[in-house]
């Protein structure tokens, strides 16, 4: 692994090229860097504000190549890039995350199983390969229970709650058609957590072996998308400290380059407060408040972590409410313009969709403002 900083005017690839590869780019331009976006359209995003792209799909070996050839490092917008792409170009240049964390958090079973490795807890779960096994899981867990595919997912996408018996034929169904293309058991069921509340925490660790965690943000979704984050979110110390504790030995595990999103359950009905429900490998939605709330953005620190520069400062100057632009409600937009206290963030997507996430908005509020006694 390379550790000496990587000089300005060095190239910058990334897989996908997306709102998180636009927002990516963006934040290396000020660091001197340029980025060169591989993705399967000729369109899009980050297409817009890079400085070049390449239109290949992912498997594509030759196409793999030429971009490896020209660019410096490699990191990707998503972890549903096939494992053998990255592999392929890991062979070529230094991937930042690395495969396994790529593979360990694009299948749920070896997510789960990784993070009980580390120490976190989960939700309960089962691997599903057959009817009998989710008849077998139904009854071990008991209901209410989610079902969801193990590879694939995202945005609730792929997942099936079982509240009642009465859901189970809705479930069946997803165990025999789902469309993930893994020749091999590919669903799990969890069992379903009353949780009071939704955080995440967003953390970067260098190739050193440095970290830097961001304040956990507490989010809400609506219809299984991410809807709002709200910080600082509404936890005592004690449960703040525990959660970065955890999100840290998740990332040192992974030997992890680049920021890492960490999706956690609160609850105060059970035995463990804090429950780990998923682990991103990459910049995440619900860090974007850091964009106008913080000194260094989460895009700029995953950037500062592949580049081997030094991890920024992750101190905060506001409170703030990201609320993310979905579908039709991109029109708000219009009015959040008239508000002093609110940063825009539009994706620059040509096509309004229901669900599309296209845009978000940080209201900044004074620090400590948001503090509820
Ligand atoms: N085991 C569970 N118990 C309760 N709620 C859950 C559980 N799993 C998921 N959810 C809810 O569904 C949302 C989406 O599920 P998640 O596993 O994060 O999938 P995705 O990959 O679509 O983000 C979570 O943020 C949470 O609100
Ligand atoms: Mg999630």
């Amino acid at each position: 692994m390379q550790t000496r900083p990587l000089a300005p005017n060095s190239v910058i690839g990334i897989l996908g090229g997306g709102q998180l590869a636009r927002m990516l780019s963006l934040a290396a331009a000020p660091l001197g860097y340029k980025t060169c976006i591989y993705c399967p359209e000729d369109n899009g995003p980050a297409i817009d504000v890079c400085h070049s792209h390449i239109v290949g799909d992912y498997g594509d070996q030759a196409k793999l190549k030429q971009f490896a050839a020209k660019v410096d490092v490699i990191t990707y917008e998503f972890e549903n890039i096939p494992a053998s792409t990255i592999a392929f170009l890991n062979q070529l240049i230094t991937v930042s995350p690395n495969l396994k964390s790529l593979q360990t958090s694009q299948d749920r079973l070896v997510e789960k199983d990784y993070l009980n490795s580390v120490g976190a807890t989960t939700a309960p779960y089962a691997n599903i390969a057959t009817k009998q096994d989710l008849d077998n899981a139904v009854r071990k867990l008991g209901l209410p229970a989610i079902l969801k595919t193990r590879t694939m997912g995202y945005d609730g996408k792929g997942q099936v709650g079982i509240k009642t018996m009465a859901d189970m034929q809705q479930a069946y169904d997803l165990v025999s058609n789902n469309s993930s293309g893994l020749d091999k058991p590919n669903c799990i069921l969890e069992g379903f957590i009353n949780f009071d509340l939704e955080i995440s925490v967003i953390i970067a660790r260098d190739a050193a072996g440095n970290v830097a965690i961001f304040e956990p943000s507490e989010n809400a979704h609506k219809n299984h998308i991410l809807n709002s984050s709200t910080i600082p979110a509404q936890i005592s110390p004690d449960i703040r400290a525990k959660a970065c504790q955890l999100a840290s030995d998740i990332i040192h595990g992974l030997d992890y380059v680049g920021v890492l999103g960490v999706e956690t359950f609160i609850t105060t009905n059970g035995n463990t407060p804090i429950i780990i429900n998923e682990i991103a490998p990459r910049v995440h939605n619900s860090g974007h408040w850091t964009q106008d709330a913080c000194y260094i953005s989460q895009f700029e620190q995953h950037i500062r972590a592949i580049a081997n520069l030094p991890l920024g400062s992750v101190a905060r100057h506001s409170d703030v409410v990201m609320h993310n632009l979905i579908g039709d409600g991109v029109a708000l937009a219009s009015d959040y313009a008239k508000q002093a206290n609110a940063k825009i963030h539009l994706y620059g997507k040509q096509e309004i969709k229901t669900g599309r996430k296209m845009g978000h908005v940080n209201l900044l509020f004074p620090l400590d403002s948001l503090i509820k006694t």
